[in-house]
């Protein structure tokens, strides 16, 4: 059991939570949670920055004391993680007694170690930044990141010898490459470090700023925030004599997005160098998150709050969207077109039918319960290697956070799974009672499903157990052993009672409405809403009820779906309508459908029309649908209900 922390920044209290830092916390608590399964002894912290200028502008700005604002606004973050399922193990306030008691104890020991002077300095500051900036840095003379012009001030102040550890830091990264990551941050510090960074201020007078944690060596100032706010990281885990420092100090890693690297990746490990205290074994950087190719910002009202996502579209999608669409490192723009793209796709298509046509079929065919694993065949084997591959790639990438990487590795076992029921029609075998090997196919099914379960918990917890508990398993970490997951087939027990039916991801509409990101193109899974029908013809022939009463129309699951193979208009569905055998139905629908996009679908089927023959293959019913100009929406149930229910 090796000791893994990870540690998010800890966010200014003068914003409330948006979607960036909901991203850093959720991946955050998918690392842990992948760390956790892997039987690592895990930590995982996250807080609040709460000290400095800009807090105590904010605090004014809304007519209150500083206390009193930031005790609201991290109550804000507090409560909303829960909330998302992130699981941290502590929640750290720069404001808490012991973490100033921590800064003061380092403070003294960089002081007494000769590394802190006192000198004066006149700068031009920032006070959004709350730091100085060198004539170079200033762009037009204003601060690139606020674009306002800085104050200038001269005082004298408290100064770290920075510059004294910057060559022992870059050789520590030169002899470390793991140590800053994904390389393009390694190297974007590297090269920083080749420029004279020179010394760090750490101090501001209290006649300018008092709400900040006073030095130990002079009571007339405070501490510079950033000083102040990365000791949080140490002194949350009780440094220097905690039991929980000692147990997880070693496997330290900090997750960040770039616009705070230069403090993670120089200020840090130089004050921790200076301390005596050993340096961090990762940081992990991500990019920005922008909103539709835009900038989040408050004036542009386009600010993603991440419980309203959560709540729009299911908390499940939402962690599992973020996960799966920014490529770890660089930056990704979010949009409601692309998460509803890709949870129609990934998760109700792929996952979800594959979850609800196999369960389906296991208690079609066998009542309900798991069967028998016989003798596999060169087609079972290969699913067999599929699955080893996409764990063993998926388990790879996660540890080195490339999350997005890791999902598409695990869905090459999903997209081959519903290949593999296609292939080897469970429905043909069953008709011709060849149970062994039916019941072979389905053990491989299910314990693929429960293998891509099992490996989505630290993405979506609470989902993984719920299709883990359709699969009849109790999801148990003490018992989880991920790393004899990718080399065994055979976790599933025969005999284990399944759920009848799975509807975890019903297919999402885009539903633009309420939403402060404007809207973008729409996609194709995503269609329009669409334009009001046209009138109905003036005087529509009545019929009489008996005649209606003549139409038998059923619910049935699309279990498989081809091309017509010599109509390019037509599709060749097969049908699950509760009979002891799949309904084949002919659908001039090819236009509209591709066949993928069908299957595991629940229809409405005119079960007693005579059948015909459609270009030569039996068609015994139609589907309906509605045809407009927009395209052809298929009609359905509206939650999921067993095949074969009378329609009235
Ligand atoms: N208080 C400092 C951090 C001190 S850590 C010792 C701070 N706080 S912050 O509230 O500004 O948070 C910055 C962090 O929030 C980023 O590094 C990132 O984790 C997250 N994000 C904020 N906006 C973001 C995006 N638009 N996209 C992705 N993440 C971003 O800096």
């Amino acid at each position: 059991m090796s000791p893994f922390f990870i540690s998010t920044p800890i966010y200014y209290v003068n914003a409330r939570p948006h979607l960036g830092h909901g991203y850093t916390t959720i991946v955050a608590d998918s690392i842990s949670r992948f760390h956790r399964l892997q039987g690592d002894a895990t930590y995982f912290l996250t807080g609040t920055d709460e000290h400095g200028d800009k807090i105590v502008q904010a605090a004014e700005a809304n007519g209150q004391q500083p206390r009193e604002y930031v005790d609201a606004i991290s109550a804000l973050f507090q409560e909303l993680w829960p909330r998302l399922e992130i699981a941290n193990d502590q929640f750290i306030r720069t404001t808490d007694p012991k973490h100033a008691a921590c800064v003061q104890h380092v403070l003294q020991a960089v002081y007494d170690k000769g590394d802190i002077y006192f000198d004066e300095y006149g700068g031009h500051y920032c006070f959004g930044c709350e730091r100085f900036y060198t004539d170079k840095e200033l762009v037009d003379g204003k601060c690139p990141d606020h674009q306002t012009a800085p104050t200038f001030i001269k005082e004298k102040n408290y100064f770290f010898r920075m510059s004294k550890y910057l060559e022992p830091l870059r050789q520590h990264i030169e002899a470390n490459p793991d140590f800053i990551q994904p390389e393009r941050y390694r190297n974007e510090v590297l090269s920083m470090l080749k420029e004279d960074l020179g010394d760090l201020c750490i101090s501001r007078p209290k006649t300018r700023l008092t709400w900040g944690i006073e030095l130990p060596f002079d009571r007339d100032f405070v501490t510079y925030v950033w000083f102040d706010a990365l000791i949080n990281y140490i002194s949350a885990l009780d440094y220097p004599q905690g039991a929980a420092y000692r147990k997880y100090w070693a496997g330290a890693h900090h997750l960040v997005a770039k616009d705070i690297l230069k403090p993670h990746a120089v200020f840090w490990p130089t004050m921790l160098m200076s301390a005596g205290i050993p340096l961090y074994q990762g940081l992990r950087v991500h990019g920005y998150w922008t909103v539709n190719e835009t900038k989040m910002s408050k004036s542009l009202g386009n600010v993603i709050a991440p419980l309203d996502m959560a709540h729009k579209y299911g908390l499940s999608a939402f962690r599992y969207f973020l996960l799966a669409e920014m490529s770890f490192g660089q930056d990704s723009s979010f949009s409601e077109e692309a998460l509803v793209g890709r949870f129609n796709a990934d998760l109700a298509n792929d996952l979800g039918n594959l979850f609800s046509r196999s369960l389906s079929m296991t208690h079609k065919y066998f009542g309900g319960t798991v069967p028998e694993c016989a003798d596999l065949n060169s087609v079972d084997r290969e699913v067999l290697e599929i699955g080893q591959n996409a764990m063993a790639n998926f388990q790879a990438q996660f540890e080195h956070f490339q999350f997005s990487r890791a999902l598409k590795s695990l869905w090459d076992l999903v997209r081959h799974l519903n290949k593999y029921i296609d292939l080897s029609a469970p429905w043909t075998l069953y008709k011709n009672q060849e149970l062994t090997r039916l019941g072979t196919v389905l053990y491989v099914i299910l314990e693929g499903m429960r293998k891509i379960a099992l490996h989505l918990w630290p993405v979506m917890p609470s989902t993984s157990e719920a299709m883990l508990a359709q699969l009849g398993v109790r999801f148990d970490i003490q018992t989880v052993d991920l790393a004899a997951e990718v080399s065994s087939w055979y976790g599933l027990v025969p005999g284990t009672v399944v759920a009848e039916r799975s509807n975890l991801f019903p297919r999402q509409d885009l539903d633009l409405q309420d939403t402060a990101a404007p809207a973008a193109k729409k996609t194709k899974d995503a269609p329009a809403k669409p334009a009001p029908a046209k009138p109905a013809d003036a005087s529509p022939q009545l019929i009489e009820f008996e005649d209606f009463a003549k139409l038998d129309l059923r619910v049935g699951t699309v279990m498989a779906a081809e091309k017509h193979p010599e109509a390019d208009r037509l599709l060749v569905l097969r049908i699950d309508t509760g009979e002891p055998e799949l309904r084949q139905v002919v659908a001039g629908i090819a236009e509209f459908w591709s066949a993928d996009t069908l299957v595991g679908r629940q229809v409405v089927v005119v079960a007693n029309l005579k059948p015909r023959k459609l270009r030569g293959l039996m068609s015994q019913g139609m589907v309906l649908a509605v045809k407009q100009d927009a395209g052809l929406a298929l009609l359905g149930p509206s939650a999921a209900v067993p095949d074969g229910s009378k329609v009235s």
